[in-house]
């Protein structure tokens, strides 16, 4: 299974935003995509969604386009929770509309399965309002994987978390890509960058990188992916 985006184009305000970007992610590969802010980010993960129509190009999954291709998942930059509501409470809200008609036994076991996902575990009877942003995040995720999309896309899901806890949510990602799913996440952190499989870096609309994130160290003639980005505004 791949996702294919082929020559991307989208405008808004009389300016290109994304121009010819084209790629090809595969099943059970963790992608990231890095670049300036503004770069376009937000936006080519809303044309991979299906979310935002571009003006030229298209998005397949499976062969099929997006806008049919079935459930996806999506962490959007800035989420929202219930804060009120406890960790498990808020998965079976979610998992009540998602998975509609499941019998509630089979839904309590894909909720209990999510927050061992996750690693939960012990936070559900936690209001999220009490949770640590990380912590918060992985709700986030868990409601996403919930029903169990093919493609997941997490937009900067690790910023304001310590480098720590950031890697620890780069390798559930990971996990749950080497699950067999498509998973694609926008990052600001350059030191789990390496968890990658691939690695696409937009400047200023263009797709400028797309490959190994030790291809991209070579690329731009460097020994750490914090300079890469002191090159691309060079
Ligand atoms: N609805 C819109 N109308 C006009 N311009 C927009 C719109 N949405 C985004 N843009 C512009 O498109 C460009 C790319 O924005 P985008 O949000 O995709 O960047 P980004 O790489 O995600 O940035 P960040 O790292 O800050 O999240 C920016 O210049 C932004 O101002
Ligand atoms: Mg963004």
């Amino acid at each position: 299974m791949e996702l294919h985006a082929r020559q991307i184009e989208v405008k808004a305000g009389g300016r290109s935003i994304l121009a010819g970007v084209s790629v090809r992610l595969h099943a059970g590969q963790l992608c990231g995509v890095i670049g300036p802010s503004g770069a376009g980010k937000s936006t080519l993960i809303r044309v991979l969604l299906g979310l935002t129509a571009p003006a030229k190009g298209e998005v397949t999954l499976a062969g099929r386009p997006i806008s049919e291709a079935g459930p996806v998942g999506y962490v959007p930059q800035d989420d929202a929770l219930h804060g009120a509501l406890k960790v498990r409470h808020a998965l079976d809200f979610a998992a009540q509309l998602r998975l509609h008609g499941m019998p509630d036994v089979s839904r309590q076991a894909r909720v209990r399965q999510v927050i061992l996902q996750v690693g939960l575990d012990g936070r559900e009877d936690v209001r999220i309002e009490k949770l640590s942003g990380g912590q918060r995040k992985r709700v986030s995720v868990a409601m996403e994987l919930l029903s169990q999309p093919r493609l997941l896309i997490l937009d900067e899901p690790t910023s304001g978390l310590d480098p720590g806890l950031e890697a620890k949510m780069m390798d559930l990602f990971s996990t749950v890509a080497r699950d067999g799913r498509i998973v694609l996440v926008s990052t600001h952190a350059m030191q789990s960058i390496e968890r990658c499989d691939q690695l696409m870096v937009l400047v200023r609309g263009a797709l400028v990188y797309f490959g190994s994130p030790a291809g991209a160290l070579s690329k731009w003639g460097v020994t750490d992916y914090n300079s890469i980005f002191t090159r691309l505004s060079a």
